[in-house]
């Protein structure tokens, strides 16, 4: 089985369901409330796992009930969390606000911003195993940068999923093999029509658009793999799970087009239930 590592946040998500999302100065009343485990690197890290892949996370939590809790659930999963350090920072929070049809998030770092590059490199023969490594843009950005000049390199395959958005993704872009901005993020990266901008990172540029589907410029044109119609129940983690599918079925030596398709199909099972980590697809239910 290829193997997939990932390296990125390890958060716990305090989700609040309101009717609209409350304007600034104003006090709602929600609806719900529920604690879920996030983080965009668990989250994509959980996705592959539930689909079948072999999982190694890299990341950081605090010495705390959040971190142990937040282990153990990456280990029900299978998820080799050896590599995962404890340190003296708490672990990484979201608060979440979910409504119409879509969500606001906040995250407080904590341990995620400990995820240094001197631990990376007592972590690196674990990634020179790997056959892919994930990243997202929720640890510290110079540890991002050290990671894909290794891996670029060691000619390691790369998916850099740069959310939240900085602008490291542009200096970045030429060393990993894809890179997978939602419609928001690639409009700050090129600040140009899509169109133009995806064209100019041929199979490497992968844009993710809610319900429009997902875009990306194939040797030829412009290739829109639409999304299918569901229910929306909550967003949250729909791109972490996006990404997840595709890296495992990029590993399974399925093309480009078959693997966004298959994230396609992932991410549309999990905007059907609430939560990121458990509304994510097992492979039985990828149709
Ligand atoms: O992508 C969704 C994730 O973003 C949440 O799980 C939250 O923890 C934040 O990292």
């Amino acid at each position: 089985m290829k193997k997939i590592v990932v390296i990125g946040s390890i958060n716990v998500d305090l989700v609040a369901t309101c009717d609209r999302f409350p304007k600034a100065g104003e006090t709602l009343f929600g609806k719900d409330f529920a604690i879920y485990f996030g983080g965009k690197g668990a989250n994509q890290a959980v996705c592959a796992a539930k689909l079948g892949a072999d999982v190694t996370m890299i990341g950081c939590v605090g010495d705390d009930d959040h971190g142990k809790s937040a282990i153990a659930n990456l280990d029900k999963f299978n998820i080799n969390t050896k590599e995962i350090i404890k340190t003296k920072s708490p672990t990484g929070v979201a608060l979440i606000t979910v409504a119409d049809h879509d969500n606001q998030i906040i995250v407080i770092s904590g341990a995620n911003k400990e995820v240094s590059c001197d631990m990376i490199n007592e972590k690196i023969s674990v990634i020179d195993n790997a056959d892919l490594v994930m990243l997202q843009l929720e640890i510290p950005l110079n540890t991002v940068k050290m990671i894909v000049d290794h891996c670029h390199k060691k000619k390691i395959k790369v998916i850099l999923n740069p959310a939240p958005y900085n602008d490291i993704a542009k200096e970045l872009i030429d060393k990993v093999d894809y890179m997978t901005p939602n419609k928001i993020e690639l409009e700050s990266m090129f600040n140009m029509d899509h169109k133009k901008a995806l064209a100019l990172y041929p199979n490497k540029l992968i844009m993710t658009a809610g319900s429009e589907g997902v875009y990306y410029h194939d040797d030829d044109s412009l290739i829109n793999i639409p999304a299918q119609k569901v229910d929306v129940v909550d967003t949250t983690g729909a791109g972490d799970t996006f990404n997840g599918a595709l890296a495992v079925a990029l590993t399974s030596g399925k093309s480009l087009r078959e693997s966004i398709i298959f994230g396609q199909k992932a991410a549309s099972v999990a905007i059907g239930k609430m939560g990121a980590q458990t509304a994510m697809p097992y492979l039985n239910e990828i149709k």
